[in-house]
């Protein structure tokens, strides 16, 4: 049903990277307006061509949204952006929205959520699965966790980047579920190079084992990461460092927990070695460099 509401809302996005550049696209076409900040101010180029509003600074731009995305590196650049000197939150009106799209711990999560409380925010952690295709074809899964009133308010600025949406509980909820997602997928081009490794090097023919793998139920998994690990395309799609930056959240978080792991570490072990050997700023899946 139409939202009369929806077109009062003044909407801001902060961090045009790989995923928020493509993303903020989306919102200023489906919404025609769009208030922009990004700390390396040559990332605003492109969408302030098509519209956009740039803003010189977070705070700058919570004075003038409603309803503001994030999508930034880590829990450092969120706190920078929300709490830090010139940040939203000593900018924003009584009754602002954050939805915030990054990968962050858990905890801090539920320190932002405390935080805008006390002033009259909502916050809700939304990260997203799927990278920068998905993002630029607005098809990205959005896992959120907060106040689910929050939740259905804000659910229609999700669908214009979206087409999976699922609340997930309470604050951190969806920091939590997208940390414990992507220790599975760091682990899919590990598990491939260490077996064509073995393949090789006892004397199988490689082609003939590949096709024997997409015959099993790792097939999508191996045909998504052949292109990578075999053919040793590492054009950055999802950076090295950002994916050991979320296993290292995902072994705190079950630390935190108390629960044994073994292969998240043996994981955690694998990228610290592959930023160790220089990969830093290739796709993730150049963690399978460390087989030499
Ligand atoms: N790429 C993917 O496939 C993918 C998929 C799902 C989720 N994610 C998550 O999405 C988030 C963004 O990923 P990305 O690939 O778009 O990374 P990216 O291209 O490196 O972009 C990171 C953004 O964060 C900003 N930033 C970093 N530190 C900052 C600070 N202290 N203050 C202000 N801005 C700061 C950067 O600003 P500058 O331009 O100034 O550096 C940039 O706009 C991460 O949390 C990542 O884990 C990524």
């Amino acid at each position: 049903m139409f939202n009369f509401k929806e077109i009062f809302m003044e909407i801001g996005f902060i961090g045009l990277g790989a995923m928020g550049s493509r993303i903020a696209k989306n919102i200023l076409i489906k919404r025609k307006k769009l208030n922009v900040y990004n700390r390396t101010r040559e990332k605003l180029t492109s969408l302030v061509e098509l519209g956009a509003i740039p803003f010189n600074s977070p705070k700058e731009l919570a004075k003038n949204s409603d309803i503001i995305f994030l999508m930034l590196s880590n829990s450092e650049a969120v706190k920078e952006v929300l709490l830090g000197n010139d940040g939203c939150f000593y900018g924003a009106k009584k009754d602002t929205y954050f939805i915030d799209l990054s990968t962050i711990q858990p905890k801090v999560s539920k320190y932002i959520y405390t935080k805008a409380k006390e002033k009259g925010y909502h916050y809700l952690d939304s990260p997203v699965l799927g990278s920068i295709d998905r993002a630029e074809q607005a098809t990205l899964t959005i896992i959120v966790g907060g106040d689910k009133e929050d939740f259905d308010f804000i659910w229609p600025y999700l669908k214009d980047i979206g087409n999976s949406i699922h609340y997930i509980g309470e604050s951190g909820s969806g920091s939590k579920l997208k940390l414990i997602v992507n220790s599975m997928f760091a682990q899919f081009p590990l598990v491939l190079a260490e077996s064509i490794n073995i393949a090789q090097k006892s004397g199988l023919d490689l082609n003939i084992a590949l096709n024997v793998f997409k015959e099993t139920a790792f097939a999508p998994a191996i045909k998504y990461f052949e292109e990578r690990v075999v053919k040793k395309d590492f054009s950055p799609r999802f950076k090295l460092e950002l994916m050991l930056k979320d296993v290292s959240y995902a072994k705190e978080l079950a630390d935190d927990g108390g629960v044994k792991t073994l292969i998240l570490d043996k994981v955690k072990e694998a990228y610290e070695l592959a930023v160790k050997h220089g990969h830093t700023g290739k796709d993730y899946s150049a963690v399978s460099l460390i087989y030499g």
